[in-house]
């Protein structure tokens, strides 16, 4: 895809995730001296963050191939058997959506991040019988939206822990300007933090925003993206001041509206919204969580009085 072309190929390029950043560059350093495979490493946080560049710059780093697949597209042992025997020393491979490889397949996992083979059974019943078979030393690097959805045997054979957080507007006003450049387009200082505040602190969603105000700007023949057509673009994609969507929207609304405020479980407002149940927890609630505008109680979600605000509510007597 696009996408590919601007993404960042060394950790000094990576803008934002300083303290991933810091500590992968260590581990890669001190690694590299000992002309050892880097330790495996768990990469989790919320969608868009930059979990994929970030593992595709440690192979780049450590003068490694990359080899990417993800949880899902691993049904059974032996897919993972024929990944794993065509690495060669040293090379990276990435799960993304780790949490979801098949538990078949994770057993399978477990011999070969620890002591590089596979335990393949071969024929059935009566014959059936265990053959060995010995792997490249590799690093494995997964992605996860949340450490905790992974079993415990998984999660603890990942020798580094790494959580992406979201970015601070000064971080994507850097990487919408990278991107511009990329893309070759001019656009205004101010125009460009205004696509950073209203990204929710994702760079996906920054340079996908930052791709259609060039659009709009440049049917316009506007020489150089000002914050005038940067903020009608937005309004023409529903992104409000907040970078709040029509899906935020209808969510914050949903529960303001039909559950007064709530507290309502994570199903029944997804199935009042009409949106996954799964897509909500992963996408949409990191940020309001993090912005302050839901809490998730035992009860379920709650408003808060920021978010009543935001949409000109009045809060309701409790
Ligand atoms: N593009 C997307 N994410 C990025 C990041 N963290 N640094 C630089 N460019 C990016």
């Amino acid at each position: 895809t696009i996408e590919t072309g601007l993404r960042p190929s060394s950790l000094n390029e990576y803008i934002g995730q300083n303290k991933a950043k810091e500590n992968l560059a260590i581990f890669i350093e001190a690694a590299r001296m000992r002309e050892e495979p880097l330790d495996h490493v768990l990469l989790y946080g919320p969608p868009g963050l930059g979990k994929t560049t970030l593992a595709a710059i440690i192979a780049n780093e450590m003068g490694v191939q990359f080899r990417a697949t993800s949880g899902p597209a691993i049904e059974r042992a032996g897919d993972l058997a024929a990944i794993l025997s065509s690495l060669e020393p040293g090379d990276v491979l990435f799960i993304d959506e780790i949490h979801r490889l098949p538990r078949s397949v994770e057993e399978v996992l477990y011999p070969a991040m620890e002591d590089f083979f596979l335990d393949i059974v071969i024929g059935s019943g009566s014959s059936a019988r265990s053959v060995r078979l010995d792997l490249p030393p590799f690093t494995l690097v997964g992605a996860t939206t949340r450490a905790g959805l992974l079993s415990a045997p998984l999660r603890d054979r990942f020798g580094v822990l790494s959580r992406l957080d979201f970015y601070d507007s000064d971080a994507l006003c850097s990487i919408v300007k990278r991107t511009a450049a990329i893309f070759e387009v001019d656009i205004s200082e101010d125009a460009a933090m205004e696509i950073a505040r209203r990204s929710r602190g994702t760079p996906r969603i920054a340079n996908r925003l930052f791709k259609r105000v060039r659009d709009i700007a440049q049917v316009h023949g506007e020489r150089v993206i000002s914050l005038k057509t940067t903020r009608k673009a937005l309004e023409m994609l529903q992104v409000d001041q907040q970078g709040l969507d029509h899906v935020d929207h209808k969510y914050i609304l949903g529960i303001i509206d039909k559950f007064n405020g709530g507290p309502v479980g994570l199903d029944t407002i997804a199935a009042t919204i009409g949106e996954e149940p799964q897509t909500i927890e992963d996408v949409y609630e990191p940020f309001l969580l993090q912005i302050g505008y839901i809490q998730r109680t035992p009860r379920g979600r709650v408003v808060t009085p920021p978010a009543y605000q935001h949409f000109n509510r009045e809060v309701p007597e409790s």
